[in-house]
């Protein structure tokens, strides 16, 4: 028995991921995929999509603030996890985002990492407005390499070598990141996706938030926005036990290994590739981004 056992809690396993239509994911999700995929959205839901490890969490807590109107004591009232419930997530003996979901008065912020093809039609059907988040591959790979380490949910990653493996070739949880990302991408000629890059919020996040009141049609003052960007900031966030997933318990994520809100930082890749990974990455990254008109920036 483990020191959580001891504490009473359940060792988490780690376990293999299964395959959802072919994109690798966690075993549980997949059972539970069933009553997602006939998920029943409302017309004033907004949903928030992103590959994992790309500002999920930030641009969460950046909407339930302007849908409180600034109100930090009311972005309290509970766990980001429960404030922004994650449409596909399913777990043993808790309630499963789609359960999570029906319990929620409208309008309700909904998180999800489906990459566009597996989204539940409704979500088209009703009109819904999504706002995508995307980030720079190489600083993606190197948080989700963190984040296997410390959320017990994912299979051992291995070195940071073989995680890259996995990254480039899709085996990772939730698949193909270059799919993802230029997925969402063409969506947005079509739906009302406002499609965000994280390196953009890091280095203007006034005028990110501007576009995202914008696009909801939805005004609040000047104040209110420099009080949004203060309690949504790296350091903020960290300390805020609402935001930092720190109420989950370490047998789910064990912030002693890598703390959830990490660094928060663009470039921190550049303190983990090898010279020869980062070549061989970059190559991949030109075949499998040739002829997008997506672009990303690895540093700024
Ligand atoms: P790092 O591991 O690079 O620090 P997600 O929420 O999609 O899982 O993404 C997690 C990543 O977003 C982590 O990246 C985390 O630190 C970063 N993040 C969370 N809140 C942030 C904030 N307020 N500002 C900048 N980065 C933030």
């Amino acid at each position: 028995q483990g020191p959580a056992a001891a504490m009473g809690g359940e060792e988490a396993v780690r376990e293999e991921l299964g395959s959802l239509h072919g994109m690798p994911l966690y075993k549980l999700f997949i059972e539970g995929w069933p009553r997602v995929e006939t998920f029943q959205a409302r017309a004033d839901d907004l949903l928030i999509a992103t590959y994992p490890k790309s500002g999920t969490t930030w641009l969460s807590e950046i909407l339930d603030m302007i849908y409180q109107d600034g109100s930090v004591e009311k972005c309290r009232r509970d766990a980001i996890y429960n404030r922004v419930p994650f449409l596909e997530m399913k777990v043993p003996k808790m309630p499963s985002g789609v359960e999570q979901l029906e319990k929620t008065p409208s309008p309700r912020l909904v998180k999800t990492h489906l990459p566009v093809h597996l989204l539940p039609t409704s979500f088209w059907d009703k009109g819904c407005k999504v706002i995508y988040m995307a980030r720079n591959p190489k600083d993606v790979v190197i948080s989700y390499y963190y984040f296997y380490q410390m959320a017990k949910m994912h299979p051992d990653p291995g070195t940071l070598g073989e995680f890259l493996e996995d990254f480039m070739s899709g085996k990772v949880a939730y698949g193909s990141w270059y799919e993802h990302v230029q997925g969402w991408w063409k969506k947005k000629q079509e739906k009302q996706v406002l499609y965000l890059f994280y390196e953009d919020m890091k280095k203007d996040p006034q005028r990110e938030v501007k576009k995202i009141l914008q696009f909801l049609g939805k005004e609040v003052s000047e104040g209110t926005v420099a009080k949004i960007l203060h309690y949504t900031s790296f350091q903020e966030m960290k300390k805020n036990p609402a935001a930092n997933y720190e109420t989950l318990p370490s047998t789910v994520m064990d912030h002693n290994i890598s703390p959830f809100l990490r660094k928060g930082n663009t470039g921190d890749w550049k303190n983990h590739f090898t010279v020869a990974q980062n070549e061989r990455f970059d190559q991949h990254y030109q075949e499998h981004m040739a002829g997008s008109d997506l672009h990303f920036q690895m540093e700024v």
